[in-house]
Parts: C-alpha cells; sequence; structure tokens
C-alpha cells in the first residue's frame, strides 16, 4: 500500500467561475496556494480546447505560485502536447475530449489508439513527465494502458458516483467492484494507480481504502462545498475521510 494517499485538488471549476465574468476573480492561482496551504499534495488543472476553465497564462502562474506538483490534464493533440513540453509540469494526465460535453465524460479509449498514444506519450515521459491515462476501469483499456507505456492510470469514478448520487445502490457497488478490480489488476501490471471524477465524501471512502490507490484527483465537489464552508476546511474533511478510510 503507498504510505500516503495522496489528494490533488482540481482547481478547474474556480477558473470556470472566473471566466462566466471574463474577468480576473476569483483567482485559481490563489485557490492553487491556499489548497497547497490546507494540505493538498498536488494540484491539477485541466485546459481545455476551448479553455473554459484555466487559460494559457494560468499555467505559468500556477506553476511559480506552487511548491507540490502541478497534474496537467490534456487532450492527446499537438496543440497540447507542445504546451506540456513548453512548461514540463510534474505529470500530464491524458483524458478523452469532446467539445459538447458538459465535463470528461469516459474514458479515453486506448485499446483501439495504441499506436497513435504510444507515439504521443513518448516524448513526454522522455521530458521527464509522468504520464497517466484516464481510463474507465475497464480490463481492456488497462491492459492496452500497459502496453503503450503508461507508467500511471487515473481510473474515472463518475459512473460509480452518478450512481451514489442517484440513490441506486446496486448500479453503485457493481461500478464500485470493477474499479476494485481495475485497480487491482492495473497493479500487478506494475502500474501506478489514481483514480477520480464525482469524488464527494460519502464516495471517497470505498476507493480511498483501496491499498493499490496513490492518488485521488477530486475538483468540483471540493470547490462547490468551498462556496458554504471555505476552501481550507473542505480540504481538510476531505483529507480525514481519507485518512479515515485508509486507516
Ligand atoms: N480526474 C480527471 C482526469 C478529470 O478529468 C477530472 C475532471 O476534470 C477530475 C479528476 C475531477 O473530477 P471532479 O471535478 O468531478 O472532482
Amino acid at each position: 500500500m503507498a504510505d500516503r494517499l495522496r489528494l490533488g485538488v482540481n482547481i478547474d471549476h474556480v477558473a470556470t467561475l472566473r471566466n462566466a465574468r471574463g474577468g480576473a476573480l476569483p483567482d485559481p492561482v490563489r485557490a492553487a496556494v491556499m489548497a497547497e496551504q490546507a494540505g493538498a499534495d498536488g494540484i491539477t488543472a485541466h485546459l481545455r480546447e476551448d479553455r473554459r476553465h484555466i487559460r494559457d497564462a494560468d499555467i505559468d502562474a500556477i506553476l511559480q505560485a506552487i511548491n507540490i506538483p502541478l497534474n496537467f490534464e490534456m487532450a492527446a493533440t499537438d496543440e497540447m502536447q507542445r504546451i506540456a513540453l513548453g512548461h514540463l509540469p510534474h505529470a500530464a494526465c491524458i483524458v478523452p475530449e469532446r467539445r459538447e460535453e458538459r465535463t470528461t465524460e469516459g474514458g479515453l479509449e486506448v485499446a483501439a489508439d495504441q499506436n497513435r498514444l504510444a507515439d504521443f506519450i513518448a516524448p513526454l515521459r522522455d521530458a521527464g513527465i509522468r504520464v497517466s491515462l484516464f481510463i474507465a476501469a475497464d480490463p481492456a483499456q488497462i491492459d492496452a494502458a500497459h502496453r503503450v507505456g503508461a507508467p500511471v492510470i487515473e481510473l474515472h469514478t463518475g459512473a460509480y458516483c452518478d450512481h451514489h448520487a442517484e440513490g441506486d445502490a446496486a448500479a453503485r457497488d457493481g461500478e464500485l467492484a470493477r474499479l476494485v478490480a481495475g485497480a487491482k489488476r492495473a497493479a500487478d501490471l506494475g502500474l501506478e494507480v489514481h483514480m477520480g471524477h464525482g469524488l464527494c465524501y460519502e464516495t471517497v471512502g470505498p476507493v480511498a481504502c483501496l491499498p493499490e490507490v496513490a492518488e485521488l484527483n477530486i475538483g468540483h465537489f471540493l470547490i462547490g462545498e468551498a462556496v458554504f464552508v471555505g476552501l481550507p476546511a473542505t480540504i481538510a474533511r476531505m483529507r480525514e475521510a481519507m485518512d479515515a478510510a485508509r486507516a
């Protein structure tokens, strides 16, 4: 079991709020610094093709402001590869991206796109960036992630969390079982396992306790909850929930 389960705080939705008015506030860089002070182990941010979350200038500003790793979420495009190589974040998480989607809805299709993805991630890895692939807990995708040379996978917890929110315990538990099996399969292949998407206080425990999981990336819930109780208190409570599950 990884000693300490890392919490990556995704600050995209501070940027979403800023962008709603087109100005400078609220500042996602301030959120990143505050998250670090509150105990985040990393900052995650997704530069989407349409720049609906962070913008290009935010990347440098975040990198300069924080002393913890930046996990740069990006689509597998030439533009994003150029940007990642220009900034050299600690980590890059490759995600599928469709312009019309509200959020990253599914996992990356690795199995059907192996050669292209292998070529795509090689220069990132050569530059020292720790590459992860955001995938469904599907054995075919996990095996393909291993084959293309990704050292890390992030398993998509969105369906598990959606079923929980809908009150469908049987479907939720089915998704959780897939995540448990997927984490084990990946760890057996030597992959580092992360998880994320849609996690909240109620859903975090059953994934935080999995010994194979090294990192959780959580954004929307934390930023939403912070509106009511503040970001430090929200992060501290999430940290407690993770630690309690791990203990
Ligand atoms: N991990 C990945 C790869 C994501 O794309 C996202 C959403 O941007 C998250 C984690 C965080 O999801 P949420 O904002 O729902 O917590």
